[in-house]
């Protein structure tokens, strides 16, 4: 099947004070999906943005919001995020003990599901939710910050989660990789079997623009067939 390359500029890079205007800018560059990373300051250590924010940004693009949650008990949001206008939730393996209620969940609510993982957290543990979920996000970073160095051995859990999916029979599962992706790791990412790039840094601290960060980011992941 072939899949298509997608491109996630992550707003955590963005100027805060004018969050409307770089997600409009992210969508007139080319982009094909918004994404949110949620702190609380304790599932990681730092603080970001809420459902209310979500909400004020909804009107400055039609793109799918694509929101990460990196907080304790993610269930009790979800609904707020929902209603703020995501599209798509991520909740993490590690933030509690019912990460499959807590998809089911997010099914419920007619939103896209997905799970992601710790770069300290086996592939393993996505086994069993990994057959019916929307997508899978791989942290090559640990989460609280922009503009980390990229975990190599990312690669090798990227390649395990697509034989995974694969093995599953969810072949039509998106397979995100987040933190630390640019033009000189996007080829090798996909190549191990992604198809969305998340750029924080890559596309908003680009001194050239964001139009050309993201043309850069999808020249360098390629074509994707297989
Ligand atoms: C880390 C976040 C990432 C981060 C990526 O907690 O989940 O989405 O913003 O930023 P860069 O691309 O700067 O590593
Ligand atoms: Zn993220």
């Amino acid at each position: 099947m072939k899949r298509s390359l997608k491109i996630a500029p992550s707003i955590l890079a963005a100027d805060y004070a004018r969050l409307g205007e770089a997600v409009s800018a992210a969508d007139a560059a080319g982009a094909d999906q918004i994404h949110i990373d949620v702190l609380d300051g304790v599932f990681a250590p730092n603080i970001s943005f809420g459902p209310g924010v979500v909400k004020s940004i909804r009107p400055y693009s039609k793109l799918p919001f694509d929101v990460h949650l990196m907080i304790a008990e993610p269930d009790r949001y979800l609904e707020a995020f929902a209603e703020a206008g995501a599209d798509m939730l991520t909740v993490h393996v590690e933030a509690g003990p019912h990460i499959h209620r807590t998809l089911q969940h997010v099914r419920s609510l007619g939103l896209r599901a997905g799970v992601t993982l710790n770069p300290g957290t086996p592939v393993v543990a996505l086994s069993e939710v990994a057959a019916d979920i929307d997508f899978v996000l791989v942290m090559s970073v640990n989460p609280g910050f922009g503009g980390q160095a990229f975990i190599e051995n990312s690669l090798r859990k990227v390649e395990a989660t697509r034989r995974l999916l694969d093995e599953l029979g969810n072949t039509q599962a998106d397979l995100s990789v987040d933190g630390g992706v640019d033009e000189t790791n996007a080829a090798r990412i996909v190549a191990a079997g992604a198809n969305v790039l998340v750029a924080g840094t890559a596309v908003f601290g680009a001194s050239d623009g964001l139009g050309a960060a993201v043309q850069r980011l999808r020249r360098a992941g390629g074509s994707l067939t297989d």
